[in-house]
């Protein structure tokens, strides 16, 4: 039996000092010991991109990454991103467009497109296909959640 670790990792802005085991996926972790269910499991091997939160600023599909690797970093989930209870530009964007059905998919959304608005803020349409490629949604056919991307862009511009 490998030997549990003790881990001490920032989630939303709060640190949280954990003993987990090694083989723990981060996905896990943030659910069932943070009890953090906003991020989701779909595939559980990195292909649908709905367990995507942010490490250190980046991307990342928590499946596939173990707790012990967060060590001394940073994580943001869905959960982290509205603010006193208000939805953020991106969030409030999707509302607007209807950039959700079912909704399973929209948290891995919502964190790829906030990596992608920091790193650049007017992408072109092209630009979001591409960064949005690795995100997988059976519900809306894309359209609304490309509507909700625009939208999400505009409002950022408006309050810059
Ligand atoms: S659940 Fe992680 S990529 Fe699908
Ligand atoms: S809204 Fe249902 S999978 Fe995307």
């Amino acid at each position: 039996m490998p030997t549990p670790r003790q881990i001490s990792v920032t989630v939303n802005g709060t640190v949280y000092e954990s003993t987990v085991e090694p083989r723990l996926t981060l996905a896990d972790f943030l659910r069932h010991e943070l009890a953090l269910p906003g991020t989701h499991v779909g595939c559980e091997h990195g292909v649908c991109g709905a367990c995507t939160v942010l490490w250190n600023g980046r991307a990342v599909r928590s499946c596939i990454m173990l707790a012990v690797q967060t060590d001394g970093t940073e994580i943001t989930t869905v959960e982290g991103l509205s603010k006193d209870g208000e939805l953020n530009a991106i969030q409030q964007a999707f509302v607007e467009e209807h950039g959700l059905q079912c909704g399973f998919c929209t948290p891995g959304f919502l964190m790829t497109i906030t990596e992608m608005l920091d790193r650049n803020p007017d992408p072109s349409d092209e630009e979001i296909y591409d960064y949005l490629g690795g995100q997988i949604c059976r519900c809306t056919g894309y359209q609304s959640i490309l509507a909700a991307v625009r939208n999400a862009i505009e409002k950022k511009k408006a309050a810059s």
